[in-house]
């Protein structure tokens, strides 16, 4: 059975630490743990330990081929984790942990390819959410996790959707509340020439261009009709895919009211059940048979932050059809389109 706990991040009182203490009881002992960070949940296991690896796929529903990130809660374990480590993830670091950055380096013995997907590199990534790291340091130091959602689905923003996803297949949930960024932390590959950026996050190519001197995009992030594969393995399967088709519609706002409001219609008409991805200015002006705003273009922290959760609202509003407003992709709007496209197929209808 699962054990749901309930933990204040601005108030760790002894009850609080005692939950955490058995926590990472159940981590050493091989079991999972769900818990939140500062980007999503994560679904916990020791990432020394080939087995609850292994218990982290199953729950997931997770090809075994997909890496899982290494969640540490001091800046020195970093050396620990990796054989070798450049410069510029000292500097990262130094810049940007604890925090929503996963660097890519070359693994060391204690990190086995069970968690790393077959490969001779890690992802690592010291969270700065204070429920997070008290439990990976309780449960050893070395806390692998992906995402706490099934496979398909979209990244949980709240522990409710953990427990949608993974009640009966972990030994405990830990409610911290909703997440503060909502979507994934940034992946930067440091085992290249030039670091390069294999999933955009909360921490923009803007923000680290200020700390290193060079910094690529994998060409897939951007292009959304590359054939080249992703080179972070999980960016290859389609995430997040709503039950409705999602068409995300481009254009300047009075085009892209006009196409939905239209093609809505057509669609009610032909028996569809039809939703709209708004904003905060637009919302009152769709006309759907569900319309939810899921931020505001002059915050768009508040459109990441909105994003997954709708997605899952959707999902269990039983829309069918679904069309989405477009985001710039300067700054963390690079990060909310590379996950909108993603849920839309790639599909964007240009008004
Ligand atoms: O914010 C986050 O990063 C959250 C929280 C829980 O920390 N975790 C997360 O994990 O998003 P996950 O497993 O859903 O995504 C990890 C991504 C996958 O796309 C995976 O392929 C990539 O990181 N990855 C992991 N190790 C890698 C490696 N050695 N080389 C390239 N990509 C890697
Ligand atoms: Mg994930």
């Amino acid at each position: 059975d699962t054990q749901v706990v309930v933990i204040d991040e601005n108030n760790i009182d002894e009850k609080a630490k005692e939950a955490l203490k058995k926590a990472g009881q159940i981590l050493l002992d091989g079991g999972l743990v769900a818990f939140p960070t500062e980007t999503v949940y994560g679904l916990g296991g020791d990432g020394r330990n080939p087995d609850s690896s292994k218990k982290i796929y199953a729950a997931k529903g997770r090809p075994s081929d997909n890496p899982l990130i290494v969640h540490i809660w001091q800046v020195e374990d970093l050396y620990k984790v990796a054989s070798d480590v450049p410069e510029a993830a000292i500097k990262l670091a130094k810049a940007f942990w604890p925090g929503p950055l996963t660097m890519i380096l070359n693994k060391s013995d204690l990190i086995p390819l069970e968690t790393t997907g077959g490969l001779e590199t890690v992802a690592v990534r010291m969270p700065s959410n204070k429920i997070a790291a008290a439990m990976i340091k309780e449960g050893g130091g070395f806390i692998a996790a992906p995402s706490a959602n099934t496979s398909g689905r979209p990244s949980p923003t709240m522990a409710k959707y953990c427990i949608e996803d993974l009640d009966g297949k972990v030994e405990m949930i830990i409610d911290g509340g909703q997440v503060g960024i909502g979507l994934e932390s940034t992946i930067v590959d440091l085992t290249v020439d030039v670091p390069m950026i294999l999933r955009p996050g909360y921490i923009t190519y803007e923000m680290l261009k200020e700390v290193l001197p060079e910094v690529s995009i994998d060409k897939t992030i951007i292009d959304s009709n590359s054939k080249l594969k992703p080179k972070a393995p999980g960016m290859k399967y389609r995430h997040y895919a709503p039950k409705g088709e999602l068409t995300i519609v481009e254009g300047s706002q009075e085009h892209v009211l006009k196409y939905i409001n239209e093609h809505a219609a057509k669609m009610q008409e032909q028996g569809h059940r039809v939703g709209v991805i708004a904003t905060d200015a637009t919302a009152t002006f769709y006309k759907a048979d569900v319309v939810k705003s899921v931020g505001s273009r002059e915050d768009e922290r508040s459109v990441a932050h909105g994003l997954f959760r709708i997605l899952r609202e959707f999902d269990d509003e039983d829309v069918d059809v679904m069309y989405s407003e477009s985001f710039d992709t300067n700054g963390i709007g690079q990060a909310i389109m590379n996950r909108l496209l993603k849920a839309a197929g790639q599909h964007v209808e240009h008004v």
